[in-house]
């Protein structure tokens, strides 16, 4: 029997003024994938997981999210868990303590009163502190954000996600601005956390390297179309190649 599909994408179609940024593209992804989406810069990767994530819409096609449209997810409660989203931009508010931006991920579970409460009371501190801890930066709790490195932003931006514990897990690169330790410290961490909690996980790379060692399907996207939609270990160089070369001048 086949798994339950979590994503389905029929011909999407996502086009800024003249520039076709998605050309009718269509996959299923089923629970408990990992998948890297890779492809160079301006091939449509981050179009497609904002798509994904409904903080964009498609000009044309249709999506399901665990069997349901784009709709059902239009309110950000009901959104927030299903899917949790790491951006380019992590979406942290500076000026607020880490632990507040860490607990902003649980938001989605709380009534609204105790949500406005936790703007004064930190709550679930407990929980807090072991997602702070299983990213490395159980120290830094009461420290203002923006005074955090890129590196470190984006550690809490995943601290959050642990807390906030969607069924899909969308990353766009989420470990751009990492040295290479902590980049695979953070995707083996968030590639064991999805299998614990058999979480779906899209998320962009520009690492090939990293997408086959951390992810079990790569899709590979050009120009907005999809080039390839393969398990990691069927990806070959000549693949990548094609993927990766500069276009010829026309
Ligand atoms: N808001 C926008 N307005 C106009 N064009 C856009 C906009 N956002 C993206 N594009 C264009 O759409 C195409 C796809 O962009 P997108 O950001 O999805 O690429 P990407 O694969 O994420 O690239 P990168 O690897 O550089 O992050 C690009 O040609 C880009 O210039
Ligand atoms: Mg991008």
């Amino acid at each position: 029997m086949s798994r339950e599909k979590m994503i389905v994408l029929n011909q999407i179609v996502k086009q800024y003024d003249r520039k076709i940024a998605l050309s009718s593209l269509s996959f299923a992804v089923e629970k408990g994938e990992l998948i890297a989406l890779i492809g160079p810069s301006g091939a449509g990767k981050t179009t497609l997981l904002n798509i994904l994530g409904a903080t964009l819409q498609p000009d044309s096609g249709e999506l399901l999210i665990d069997g349901k449209p784009l709709q059902h997810y239009a309110n950000q409660k009901i959104r927030a868990k299903k899917i949790g989203m790491i951006r380019q931009q992590f979406d942290l508010v500076g000026q607020l303590a880490v632990i507040h931006n860490v607990l902003a991920g649980r938001l989605a579970h709380w009534s609204f009163f105790k949500s406005l409460l936790s703007l004064f009371v930190p709550q679930e501190k407990q929980s807090v502190i072991k997602a702070l801890e299983r990213v490395g930066l159980s120290e830094k709790l009461y420290e203002r954000t923006s005074t955090l490195s890129g590196g470190e932003q984006q550690r809490v931006a995943l601290a959050r996600l642990l807390i906030q514990k969607p069924e899909i897990v969308l990353a766009d690169e989420p470990v751009a601005s990492l040295d290479p330790a902590r980049a695979e410290d953070i995707l083996g961490m968030l590639s064991r956390l999805a299998v614990e909690e058999n979480q779906t996980v899209i998320a962009s790379l520009h690492s090939v390297e990293y997408a086959k060692k951390y992810f079990t399907r790569l899709i590979a996207l050009k120009n907005g179309e999809l080039l390839f939609d393969l398990p990691a270990d069927q990806v070959t160089d000549k693949l990548l190649k094609e993927l990766y070369q500069l276009k010829e001048l026309d």
